[in-house]
C-alpha cells in the first residue's frame, strides 16, 4: 500500500512562487510512490471577503495550474473542495471537539485578524478545523506544505487523535511534511514578510503566469541591503531570499552557489535569477494555454477525480457517523 498524499491550496488570488517551491514541487517531487490527492480548496476562500465570479474563475484557474505544473491526472486524484460535500460534514463534526483555546493560538488567524477580531466571520476563526477535516477525511499519511501551514497539520494530528481517543481508532494521524529549502520564500519588496497571495505591492511576488517582462522586472526590483558579496547569510534577508528561490530551482548547493557567484554582484545575480525562473515557468505558461483551450478536459477531470474519491469520503464518514452516534 502507497502511503496516502494530500494537500491543497486557496484558490484566491495568482498563484506565485512561495506556492510553486513550498508546495507543489514537493508534490510532484514523490507523485510515482505516494497515492496522491490534490484539492483546490475554494470554501477556505470564502472565509475572507470575495467575489463569487472571482472565486469560479480563480479555481478553475488553480486546477488548470495544478495540471500544467505536472500533476498529472492519471498519477493522482484532483479534485475542488465544495464538490464533496462531507468536508464541510466532518469539520462541523470536528468542530464540536475543538476547544476554542487551541484554534485561538493559531499563529495565522492572529496575524490576519488584528484589530478587526470583533468583525471577521466566525470561519476565519474555525477554517483549521476545516483543513483538519480536508485531511482527515482521506485517511491521509503524509501532508506536504510551506512552513506557514505547519501548526494547522500539527493541529490536525491533535483533533486526530482527541477524535479517537473519545470515539475509538477511526482517523490516521497524518504528518506534516516541510521543504528543506524554501519553505518560506519571502516578499521580494519586503524580504521580512512572507511571500503571499493578498499582498498589494506591484513587485511583491512572482506569479506562475507573469510574462517575461513582468519576471525580470520584478526581480530586478527585489529588495536588497548595499553590502558587498553574494554568500549565503541569513543575516541578509533580501539576499538570502533570491540565493533561496535560485537555490530550490537549480538544485545547487549552497557552496556551489557561492562559487558561482563570486566576484560578482547583486545585479549579475538578480540577471540570472529572472532567467532561471522564467526558464521554469515558461514550459508550464505553454501547457496552461493549452489546457485552457479545451474546458471540458477540466471538467472532466474534476468529475473524475471526485468519482474515484467516493469510496474513501464514504468509508470514512461512515465510521465517524456511527463513532459518534449518528447512526
Ligand atoms: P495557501 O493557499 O496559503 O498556500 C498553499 C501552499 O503554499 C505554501 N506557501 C508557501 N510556501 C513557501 N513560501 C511561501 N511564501 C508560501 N506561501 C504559501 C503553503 O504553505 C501551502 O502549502 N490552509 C491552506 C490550504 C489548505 C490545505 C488543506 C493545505 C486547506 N486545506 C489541507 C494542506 C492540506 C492555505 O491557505 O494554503
Amino acid at each position: 500500500m502507497k502511503r496516502r498524499v494530500f494537500s491543497g491550496i486557496q484558490p484566491s488570488g495568482h498563484l506565485h512562487l512561495g506556492n510553486y517551491i513550498g508546495a507543489i514541487r514537493n508534490w510532484l517531487a514523490n507523485l510515482d510512490s505516494r497515492d496522491n490527492i490534490f484539492c483546490v480548496v475554494d470554501q477556505h476562500a470564502i472565509t475572507v471577503d470575495y467575489d463569487p465570479d472571482a472565486l469560479r474563475e480563480g479555481t478553475r484557474q488553480a486546477v488548470a495550474l495544478y495540471m500544467a505544473c505536472g500533476l498529472d491526472p492519471a498519477q493522482c486524484r484532483l479534485f475542488v473542495q465544495s464538490h464533496i460535500p462531507e468536508h464541510t460534514e466532518l469539520a462541523w463534526l470536528l468542530t464540536c471537539i475543538t476547544p476554542m483555546g487551541w484554534l485561538e493560538r493559531m499563529t495565522q488567524f492572529k496575524e490576519r485578524v488584528g484589530p478587526r477580531r470583533e468583525r471577521v466571520g466566525t470561519g476565519l476563526f474555525a477554517y483549521p478545523t476545516l483543513m483538519a477535516a480536508d485531511i482527515l477525511l482521506y485517511q491521509t499519511h503524509e501532508v506536504p506544505v510551506g512552513d506557514d501551514q505547519k501548526q494547522h497539520v500539527e493541529l490536525t494530528r491533535d483533533i486526530a487523535e482527541r477524535f479517537n481517543h473519545k470515539f475509538g481508532e477511526v482517523l490516521t494521524v497524518p504528518e506534516p511534511v516541510i521543504p528543506q529549502v524554501g519553505a518560506r520564500i519571502m516578499g521580494l519588496d519586503d524580504p521580512m514578510a512572507k511571500m503571499s497571495k493578498s499582498a498589494t505591492g506591484h513587485h511583491h511576488s512572482v506569479a506562475l503566469l507573469d510574462s517575461p517582462d513582468k519576471v525580470r522586472k520584478t526581480i530586478m526590483r527585489a529588495v536588497t541591503d548595499s553590502q558587498q558579496g553574494i554568500v549565503c547569510d541569513p543575516q541578509r534577508p533580501g539576499l538570502y531570499n533570491l540565493l533561496t528561490i535560485y537555490q530550490a530551482l537549480t538544485g545547487l548547493g549552497h557552496a556551489e552557489i557561492e562559487t558561482h557567484f563570486a566576484g560578482k554582484g547583486y545585479g549579475d545575480l538578480k540577471k540570472e535569477l529572472a532567467e532561471v525562473v522564467i526558464a521554469e515557468i515558461e514550459p508550464i505558461q505553454a501547457r496552461y494555454r493549452e489546457l485552457t483551450a479545451d474546458p471540458a478536459y477540466i471538467d472532466e477531470v474534476l468529475a473524475t477525480g471526485v468519482e474515484r474519491l467516493r469510496p474513501v469520503v464514504d468509508a470514512t464518514m461512515d465510521a465517524v457517523r456511527r463513532a459518534m452516534g449518528h447512526r
